[in-house]
């Protein structure tokens, strides 16, 4: 059963919407908050997650409304058709079924009519008994030695995946040292291998496709340089691949022991749960991994049951559409406060860029109305002393997510505190900001003459009313990192709902590809061929050289 086909703009509760939008968009966030008759309303805490929506620019009556919108394009219809393994990828006609690869196995799940629980737990296995053997030394190198290096060579979500999760759970690292090789930029992959011993070295060639050239030119470079230090029977020892495409995998050499299989209803941005993942179980050992899955499966299971009221990636997501389409925000920001999670933003620009950045609705129709979100973030307090200037004082409204943790995992919480102080304070100054009273005053204090104080006071008034999302969890675990991640990943399947598009394929990626491959013919041929005048004087000054 395919995805219905609803213009969300021509629904009542968004011409609601659009009328609440003027009683509230002068309103500010503090008086909305004090005035609110149950609190308990904007909270919307589970398992070990407290996520508090109350800093934003809603009343009980914004979330009923968004709430109804859900409704109306048939949300719940949406979401029990893509667990249900319906080819809800109408473009690619294929199923969406990453939810799937993270089951706890205790029920069937069918795509075109066959039970796929049982392949899932297969190439689950083998992860598990791949990492095992290569972490305790079970499985060596081509000259007898152990393996002390992993390094991924893949890109897009072959690669941003696994890099995030893995600098995510650095604390929980195996014996193993992870690297990830991903630009087609040569410089990328020569400095990576350089320092490396190829006789303990593991490569892991992650390509659903196993055609992108980013990702067959650097194996194909790691290849060659492989024989130069050892000899070509290295190859069947010292690399895996993960891949749908089994004849290209033989093709390059690899040995069938160590290719890891992954399905086509698996987008590459949402596979690192997949064998995609297996730099993550080698980088972090099979029970973290494992642990990982079963934190994203809690996160499925709260959203495929409960109601959306309380549904955290639904309402998020209702959120964001209010943002994105009433007040008209363009960006949206994701503060982690852990180092750790250095690359979630990069990650989520990936997962939530490339689904819903679309402008043709799913009847093939030009869209009139905002969809995909830009994203963009750092780690707190280092964006603290970056942008946060523009997000306090700019002319541009940026809802952000802050997220943070109860607990540090070096128990170190002399710092923690400070950190988690930086985190509290900045929300609460995102949305209480500064009257002109309070500076006044404070420049009083200060000693400043009446004259000094009007000409400063200005710039030193922040407005405020700026949303955020603040969400406290626990700590950082693979569970807690899972549970995370397809909260996300979920945000972004509820919006491409709602905006009547297609989340799952990413054809605007396609023509620059196409284009690459003719430009490099020229340039291998010196031969520049009719192209726009700049592009053509640019070539020209390349081939110069
Ligand atoms: O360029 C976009 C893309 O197709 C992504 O969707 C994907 O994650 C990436 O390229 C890598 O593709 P593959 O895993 O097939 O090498």
């Amino acid at each position: 059963m395919t995805l219905k086909k609803i213009n969300p703009t021509k629904t009542k509760s968004w011409s609601k919407l659009t009328a609440h939008f003027k009683e509230i968009e002068n309103k500010e966030i503090k008086n909305l908050l004090s005035s609110r008759p149950n609190p308990s309303d904007f909270n919307l805490s589970w398992n070990d997650f407290n996520i508090d929506i109350s800093k934003n620019r809603i009343d009980n009556e914004t979330l009923n409304l968004l709430i109804d919108l859900s409704k109306e394009c048939d949300l719940e219809d949406a979401i029990s058709k893509q667990f249900s393994g319906d080819v809800i990828n109408e473009t690619e006609k294929r199923a969406v079924l990453h939810t799937a690869i993270r089951t706890d196995g205790n029920k069937k799940i069918n795509v075109n009519g066959l039970d796929v629980v049982p392949s899932i737990l297969e190439t689950r296995n083998q992860i598990k008994k791949f990492t095992n053997d290569v972490i305790s030394g079970n499985l060596k190198g081509h000259t007898g030695k152990l393996f002390t290096d992993v390094v991924n060579i893949g890109i897009g979500g072959s690669d941003l995946g696994p890099v995030m999760v893995v600098e995510a759970l650095k604390h929980y690292s195996s014996r193993l040292k992870p690297h990830f090789v991903s630009n087609v930029d040569g410089d990328h992959v020569l400095e990576i291998i350089k320092d490396l011993n190829p006789e303990t070295t593991l490569f892991v060639i992650v390509s659903k496709t196993f055609t992108t050239q980013e990702t067959i030119s650097n194996a194909n470079t790691i290849k060659n340089w492989l024989i130069s230090k050892l000899d070509k029977n290295a190859i069947s020892k010292h690399f895996a691949a993960v891949s749908t495409n089994l004849i290209e995998i033989e093709n390059f050499g690899i040995n069938s022991k160590m290719v890891f299989s992954m399905n086509d209803w698996v987008g590459g941005r949402f596979s690192l749960w997949s064998s995609v993942g297996l730099s993550i179980s080698l980088a972090v050992g099979y029970e973290n991994f494992n642990k990982l899955l079963s934190g994203a499966n809690k996160m499925d299971n709260h959203f495929q049951n409960t109601k959306l009221e309380n549904n955290i990636p639904v309402v998020l997501a209702l959120l964001s559409i209010w943002y994105n389409n009433f007040f008209e925000c363009e960006t949206e920001a994701v503060i982690p406060y852990t180092q750790y999670l250095s690359r979630l933003p990069a990650y989520l620009q990936q997962a939530i860029m490339e689904s819903n950045g679309k402008s043709v609705d799913r009847g093939g129709n030009p869209v009139k109305y905002q969809t995909g979100n830009i994203i963009w973030g750092d780690t707190g307090t280092n964006s603290q002393h970056a942008f946060f200037q523009l997000i306090h004082q700019g002319t541009k409204l940026i809802p952000c997510d802050f997220i943070g943790f109860k607990k540090p995992l070096f128990k170190e919480n002399t710092q923690h505190d400070k950190l988690m102080s930086n985190f509290f304070a900045q929300t609460e100054a995102l949305m209480m900001g500064k009257s002109e009273k309070t500076v006044v005053n404070e420049l009083k204090n200060a000693g400043l003459s009446e004259h000094e104080i009007n000409s400063l006071k200005t710039f030193k008034i922040f407005e405020g009313n700026r949303p955020t999302n603040t969400f406290v969890i626990d700590q950082l675990t693979p569970e807690s990192l899972g549970s995370l991640i397809a909260m996300y990943e979920h945000k972004i399947f509820v919006q491409g709902i709602i905006w009547n598009i297609y989340s799952y394929d990413q054809w605007g990626v396609e023509l620059g590809k196409q284009l690459a491959s003719k430009v490099l013919k020229e340039i291998e041929n010196k031969k520049i061929s009719n192209h726009d005048s700049s592009t053509n004087s640019l070539l020209k000054s390349y081939l110069s050289n």
